[in-house]
């Protein structure tokens, strides 16, 4: 078989932003499965749980379980979220590779969400990487900064982009491996993603700036292009479009990987995504989570008559 070729990397975070404000528990099990079938289905990258208190969150009582056998999978990229050095202190524990830490541009946010001030996250993210920096090379995890809020704020609105560069910088000063900026509540348009990314991309240098788009005002999908055209090449997304901050009013769901695989597909950028596999794969995970309601378009629709994937012409 022909290794596969990729142009876009999609990293599934349903696991994460999606069950984290679901409060029924979803068995283990079944979080392996719907794993095992999206990276078969060839998404190279899943964020599988959070290492949060599980008292804060009970949907994430099993994260060590879910990282082990996440871990086990053949050329998956495994990463989770941390809040904090304990978190990441969790994760290095069990050998995750990758660590997606999150500190909110907007300071209201940053208190509600992480109980601190803004620049107590900063120290915590430094006091992280050297915690990583003690640890031999083999053993030291991917460590990526996501900037929550970067796009707009339920409780503060708009969101100056000095502020959001601001945060860039001191995230990428303290040794962080990728930036990725966040949508929490869905507020952005195409014209502020291209702004907030350029500003981004420029102080980032050499190192990865990812997006981390929310649909909640259906502009998901518009940002995704605009991102594109400013070079983005990361995007996080979630099965049926699961997703939402239990710390920020009116956040909801992310944008959906089936609707952004096909879109990608369609313009002839390789994401290594069979998209039949990956709506089987939302078949099977909709049954563990009956009591809620999934989005997508390519799911109800199909896919267009005699539609070629760049899977199948890479294959053929
Ligand atoms: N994993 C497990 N337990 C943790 C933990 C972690 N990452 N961080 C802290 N704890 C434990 C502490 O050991 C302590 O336990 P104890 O009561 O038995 O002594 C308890 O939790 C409180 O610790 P503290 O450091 O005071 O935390 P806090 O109450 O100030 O909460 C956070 C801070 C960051 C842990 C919490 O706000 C959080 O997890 N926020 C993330 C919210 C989230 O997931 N948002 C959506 C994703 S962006
Ligand atoms: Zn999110």
């Amino acid at each position: 078989m022909s290794r596969i070729q990729r142009d876009i990397i999609v990293r599934e975070v349903g696991l994460r932003d999606g069950l984290q404000i679901h409060p029924t528990f979803m068995p283990t099990t079944d979080k392996l499965a719907w794993i095992q079938n999206e990276a078969q289905a060839g998404v190279p990258e899943i964020e599988v749980t959070s290492f949060v208190p599980p008292k804060l969150i009970p949907q994430f009582a099993d994260a060590s379980e879910v990282c082990q056998g996440a871990l086990e999978i053949q050329d998956l990229v495994v990463s989770a979220l941390i809040p904090n050095l304990k978190g990441a202190q969790r994760g290095i524990e069990l050998g995750v590779k990758k660590l997606n830490y999150v500190v909110s541009v907007s300071k209201t946010h940053n208190l509600k969400n992480v109980r601190r001030e803004r620049d107590a996250s900063i120290e915590d993210f430094k006091a992280i990487v050297n915690l990583i920096k003690t640890l031999p090379l083999e053993q030291r995890p991917f460590i990526g900064a996501g900037l929550s809020t970067a796009l707009g704020c339920s409780y503060e609105g708009k969101i100056a982009l000095s502020e959001v560069v601001l945060c860039a910088e001191q995230l990428l000063d303290a040794g962080a491996d990728e930036i990725v900026v966040c949508d929490t509540v869905g507020y952005a348009d195409p014209a502020l993603v291209r702004a907030v990314m350029k500003a981004v991309l420029a102080v980032a240098g050499h190192v990865p700036v990812a997006a981390h788009f929310h649909d909640t005002r259906g502009t998901g999908l518009a940002n995704v292009t605009a991102a594109l055209d400013c070079g983005i090449k990361y995007f996080d997304a979630s099965l049926g479009g699961l997703g939402g901050c239990p710390f920020a009013p009116g956040a909801s769901g992310n944008i959906v990987m089936e609707d952004l695989c096909f879109m990608l597909d369609a313009m002839g950028l390789k994401t290594g995504v069979n998209l039949d596999l990956l709506l089987k794969t939302r078949e099977t995970m909709s049954k563990s989570l009956s009591d809620l309601k999934l989005h997508g378009a390519l799911a109800r629709a199909g896919l267009p008559n005699g539609y070629v994937s760049t899977l199948q012409a890479q294959e053929a």
